[in-house]
């Protein structure tokens, strides 16, 4: 999909998300004190957690909760054949061009320029990076340029056209979005995304092979393996989760686009004469509704569906499941109909057949395969964006304060409940709630937070998105009388509520309001 992102309104969503995620611990750039490196980011010990409840979620939902999906776990470095059979070797490319003087890389698809034009004369070229309002920044352009250059006539309206589209008459002509000066631009050329490494010590062309750029790969290469365990009967999906490497030109968007990146993804396999286009919806509103359990608004969610004539010539159908991000509609999770192409590569590549054997007709025939696949931290920036909330409330002295608050869906909050003694310093009430805390450790993700008061306890919960806190405090010792003996306050962050529970109905209580 091409981006279309508004990269001059810097959404302030987003800097107040980059900036709450290194606050509190949800995602770190890699290698930051070496600088960084861009295109990988590290996920902190919120953002860890936050991460496996959403692959967690995935994996209960799609493998262990249907009796038709089997999970696999694939190496990340392949036979190089693989991918030449699955055409990522010859391929899977970027058209890509360099400024030789600031030394940065566009995609060429990216950039964008047109002539000048005055009283039928071309006076010179404007270009920049693809924006929503392309063709009207490139008429500021050019009207600027006509100004400096103080030449007199009629400026003809721009013909706005990628960098793939310049003759090579015009590439010397085309200014660089870096420098805006022109004559530094190389011709495009493609760029294979896929990592290089060598397997053995040798560094030989031999011994090449690639970190994978799409988990599919390894499902459709153990297709066979799985057939044979006996365990599973067309139709049925195999499913993984694991790393994926691209060297993407343009890595951006803080975790949306990056080098690494973490894909869930799965192979629905079908009978060739099977109804391709039901089971294709059937996993398009699986998909849906699943965005919808781990709290994303059905508000931002939209389809894609890919024009039949921008298909691969062997896809049946795409649709992508598209989320309103902050910094524009993109893809989230595509969901492709990808015929019996890939099975019958990899037949032909490796000389072993992919065909399976219907019993009760009795034929063979090579699968046909319906491929929802996602990115775990497009979800996770998608969960990120949506759960942000900046609320204005009166506290019990009538004061007006704004909380910030995380309102993830109780399934992918990275802590389900923390535990405060009401105060530090009375040991009886730190030793009851060590007690409470101890009690629910094994049950949920569990905080212990004994700093400040109460106030900024629920204030520090609600920006890391804790769905109840427990408070023990004198009643809960039996200062006013037996009736509130062993009974806490469970706070919940969205109402901030607060109810008084006995200690033993907690964790019957809280995994009720898990399961929803
Ligand atoms: N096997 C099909 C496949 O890999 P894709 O559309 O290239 O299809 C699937 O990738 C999903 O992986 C995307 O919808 C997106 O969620 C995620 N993804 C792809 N490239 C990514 C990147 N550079 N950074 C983060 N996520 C990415």
């Amino acid at each position: 999909m091409t981006d279309k992102t508004d990269k001059k309104a810097s959404p302030p969503l987003m800097e107040k998300i980059v900036a709450l995620c290194k606050r509190r611990g949800f995602i770190f750039q890699s290698s930051e004190i070496y600088g960084g490196i861009n295109g990988f980011w590290d996920y902190g010990p919120l953002g860890a957690e936050l991460k496996k409840n959403i692959r967690d979620g995935w994996w209960n939902d799609m493998v262990r909760g249907r009796d038709d999906v089997v999970g696999i776990e694939t190496s990340i470095i392949m036979h190089p054949k693989v991918w030449e059979a699955s055409g990522h070797v010859g391929g899977f490319t970027d058209p890509m061009v360099d400024c030789k003087t600031s030394k940065q890389r566009f995609r060429a698809d990216e950039i964008w320029f047109s002539p000048v034009i005055v009283d039928s004369k071309i006076v010179g070229y404007v270009s920049m990076l693809e924006t929503e309002r392309t063709a009207e920044d490139l008429q500021e352009k050019a009207e600027t340029l006509k100004r400096k250059k103080a030449i007199q006539g009629k400026l003809e309206p721009v013909q706005p056209r990628d960098f793939t589209q310049a003759t090579p008459e015009e590439i010397p002509l085309v200014p660089s979005p870096a420098t805006g000066e022109p004559g530094s631009l190389t011709p495009a050329r493609n760029f294979n995304m896929m990592f290089e490494t060598y397997v053995g010590a040798l560094r030989e062309e031999s011994e090449k092979t690639y970190l994978r750029p799409e988990t599919a790969q390894g499902m459709f290469a153990d297709f066979k393996a799985v057939l044979d365990t006996g365990r599973v009967k067309i139709p049925f999906g195999i499913a993984q989760i694991g790393k994926s490497f691209r060297n993407e030109i343009t890595p951006r968007n803080f975790i949306f686009r990056s080098r690494e990146f973490e894909q869930m993804e799965m192979e629905f396999f079908i009978s060739d004469d099977d109804d391709w286009a039901k089971w294709h919806r059937y996993w398009i509103d699986w998909c849906h509704n699943w965005l919808l359990s781990v709290g994303l608004p059905a508000s931002h969610l939209s389809e894609y569906n890919h024009a039949k004539e921008k298909l691969a010539f062997y896809s049946k159908a795409t649709t992508d499941i598209m989320f309103r991000y902050p910094f524009g509609v993109q893809e989230l999770w595509g969901i492709a109909a990808r015929g019996c192409y890939d099975l019958s590569l990899h037949a032909k590549f490796s000389g072993t057949s992919m065909e399976y054997f219907d019993e009760e007709k009795k034929r063979k025939y090579v699968p046909h395969v319906i491929e929802p696949a996602v990115g775990v931290d497009r979800i996770t920036l998608a969960i990120l964006v949506s759960a942000y909330a900046e609320e204005t409330t009166t506290d019990e002295k009538g004061q007006s304060e704004t909380r910030v608050v995380m309102r993830f869906a109780p399934r992918v909050a990275p802590i389900k409940v923390a535990v405060f003694p009401l105060l530090r310093n009375k040991p009886p009430l730190v030793e009851k709630a060590k007690e409470v805390f101890k009690l629910l450790q094994p049950h949920f993700t569990t905080e212990w937070d004994d700093r400040g008061n109460i106030g900024k306890r629920y204030r520090y919960q609600d920006e890391q998105g804790t769905p109840w806190c427990v408070t023990i405090d004198f009643d809960t010792l039996g200062e006013k009388g037996p009736d509130l003996q062993d009974t806490v306050t469970l706070r919940d962050r969205d109402t901030m509520k607060q109810e008084r529970i006995k200690i033993a109905d907690l964790v019957p209580l809280i995994t009720g309001k898990l399961r929803g």
